[in-house]
């Protein structure tokens, strides 16, 4: 079996430009993300040539890097650092939340991802689903590969948590009933989880004491949560040429997103009735759903999301205050503003 490499952040795949950009808040982990991504490279050409041919266009959603610089911050607080199984690690949580994003570009329909077309639109559903299967394989080969067995345990829980929330999620669709708890249940599992688990793994590889490595969880669990309520208020008005990716699916898969949770809420009595046909209208009908938009937007209910994904944020900044102070420390709380920075 052939084993040709596939490369991961800065080269041309399927002759594609793969964008490079590191978001400017990342520039001091650079070096550490370089170790992340030949980490990942690696992982990758352990595919036959066969089935890189379909899983290779999944290397050209080089997203934010957002997780594997929190891993490699989260080591940095440890005795050891930023060592070899550290970078691995990161690589691995990176691949499985790539394999996470392979399948639910196939349950949400989705044509772009990170600005090129996904493979679900490239290949068909049936060799998408298999492609993100392999991905997870080679994610918990990588995991098992460790020098022990937490990474294997642990994220397969994690992995397990993210499935919940997915399900969850769809088992509440078209339901203008759910309240603000339940989404924030489905989001901490589709989201802050895997979020929460960047942290965990990176402050234990790199031989941080346990406590510490539960605190910078908990940060991790905090910027998860903003994050996706920063993406699901993006999925309402943002543009798919600067997020990169298919948005305005929420509403016409019926997923009750917290924008319109606090914008039903927030309805007078005599408005509600009105305000949930428009809603219901909007499931199956887009010019309705483009109306819905423009009050969630009137209405203050996006701002009023923004309020929330900044509590968050505070939240989180407040379990840096228990770090050993430093640059590493700063760089956290950067990154936890560019977070919900995006939806300015
Ligand atoms: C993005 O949500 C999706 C996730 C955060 C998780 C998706 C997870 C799955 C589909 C489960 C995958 C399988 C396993 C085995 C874990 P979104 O659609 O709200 O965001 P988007 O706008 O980025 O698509
Ligand atoms: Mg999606």
């Amino acid at each position: 079996v052939s084993r040709a490499p596939h490369r991961f952040f800065d080269e041309r795949v399927s002759g594609e430009r793969v964008s490079d950009e590191l978001p400017p808040v990342l520039e001091p982990v650079r070096a550490d993300l370089e170790r992340v991504g030949a980490a990942y490279a690696r992982l990758l050409s352990e595919v036959s040539h066969r089935t890189g041919e379909v899983v290779q266009p999944a290397a050209l959603f080089t997203g934010k890097r957002l997780r594997p610089a929190l891993t490699c911050l989260a080591a940095r607080f440890g005795e050891r650092g930023v060592t070899e199984p550290v970078a691995q690690v990161a690589a691995i949580v990176e691949m499985i939340h790539t394999a996470t994003l392979v399948h639910d570009d196939v349950l949400d329909g989705a044509e772009v991802r990170r600005k090129v077309a996904t493979l679900n639109s490239r290949w068909g559903n049936d060799l998408a689903v298999l492609a993100g299967d392999v991905l997870f394989a080679k994610a918990y080969l990588a995991a098992a590969r460790l020098e022990d067995r937490f990474a294997s345990r642990y994220l397969a829980e994690v992995v397990g948590e993210v499935l919940e929330g997915e399900i969850h999620q769809d088992l509440v669709s078209r339901n203008p009933d759910l309240g603000e708890a339940e989404y924030r249940a489905i989001v901490r599992g589709k989201t802050a989880a895997l979020y929460e688990a960047a942290l965990v793994v990176g402050s234990r590889y790199g031989g941080a004491p346990e406590a510490l490595g539960r605190t910078l969880g908990r940060y991790g669990h905090h910027v998860g949560m903003a994050f996706q309520i920063v993406d699901d208020r993006l999925d309402v008005t943002g543009d798919e040429a600067t997020v990169g990716k298919t948005l305005g699916r929420d509403l016409s898969e019926g997923k009750t997103t917290l924008p319109l949770i606090l914008w039903l809420q927030a309805r007078p009595a005599a408005e509600r009735a009105e305000a949930r046909a428009l809603l219901e209208a909007a499931w199956d009908d887009e010019e309705r759903a483009r109306l819905l938009a423009r009050r969630l937007a009137a209405d203050g209910a996006l701002r009023a999301a923004d309020a929330v994904a900044l509590s968050e944020i505070e939240h989180a900044v407040v379990c840096l205050e228990a770090l050993p102070a430093g640059p590493d420390r700063t760089l956290l709380h950067r990154i936890a503003h560019y977070v919900v920075a995006r939806v300015r």
